[in-house]
Formats: C-alpha cells, structure tokens, sequence
C-alpha cells in the first residue's frame, strides 16, 4: 500500500504505532504532557537542523495543532536503521529515540540531538481525517 490510516486514539499516552508504507517505518507517538513541554522548551539554536515543534506538526481539520500526536518517518537519517523508542524501554538521552547502530540520539519532537544522523526525522505527508484517525501517504 501506498498509504496506512491511523487510530491516533488506540496509542497509549507515551507510547507510539509503528506502521509500515510501501516497505518503509512510520512512527505515531502519543506524547505525555512533559514530552510536549520539552519539545517547545528546547533553544533552536542548540539544534543541528533546527526546526520548532510546531512546524513538525500538522494542523486537524479545525485548523488546530493536535500537539499529543507526532508523526515521523522511523528511518534514521544517517544509514537508516530503525531507532528503538518507548515500546523498547529506550528512549535517548532526550526522550524521543534512540538509534542503536551508531548511537543517534532523536528529542520528543523526533529531532536529531547527538550522535551521527544530520537531519531530524521527517515528517511524511499525512493529514487528518477526524480528530482522531490521520492518514498518512
Ligand atoms: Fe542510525 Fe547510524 S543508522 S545512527
């Protein structure tokens, strides 16, 4: 398949849904309160790709943030190894994901912090089609 709906309202709080599309890893996280709060709390230019956590995010239908979900691509964007994350019990040292084959380290907006991966993990294209369900393509 080419796309995959998502039942954002089936992920646990802090946990996320791992999907793949056309062979590829997507992740669905839903983020607890403190994830969020770090997400925005970060100082752009501590980044190596800077982007803020809202330009991460894509707008409900209602023109809204829906800021308890994120959505990125789960290739890791220095080899493309897939990052472990809270189904795994390891997080990072920035609480987002870990990736294992080289060491990179990912925040809770699933942008890269330490290690060997130059970019933040994309954000695929993905819309939603009621508050809860998203479709990403
Ligand atoms: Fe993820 Fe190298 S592939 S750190």
């Amino acid at each position: 398949a080419s796309s995959a709906e998502v039942d954002t309202s089936k992920i646990p709080l802090g946990g996320e849904i791992r999907v793949l599309i056309g062979g590829k890893p997507f992740f669905v996280r839903h983020r607890t309160e403190a994830e969020i709060a770090a997400a925005e709390a970060v100082n752009l230019s501590k980044l190596p790709d800077p982007q803020t956590d809202d330009e991460r995010l894509v707008p409900m239908m209602n023109g809204e943030l829906n800021r308890a979900i994120l959505v990125t691509s789960g290739a890791c964007t220095h080899l493309g190894c897939v990052p472990v994350g809270p189904a795994q019990g390891n997080t990072g040292d920035f609480g987002g994901w870990y990736c294992p084959c080289h060491g990179s380290h990912y925040d809770t907006s699933g942008r890269i912090r330490k290690g060997p991966a130059p970019k933040n993990l994309p954000v695929p294209t993905y819309a939603y089609l009621s508050d809860s369900l998203i479709k990403i393509s």
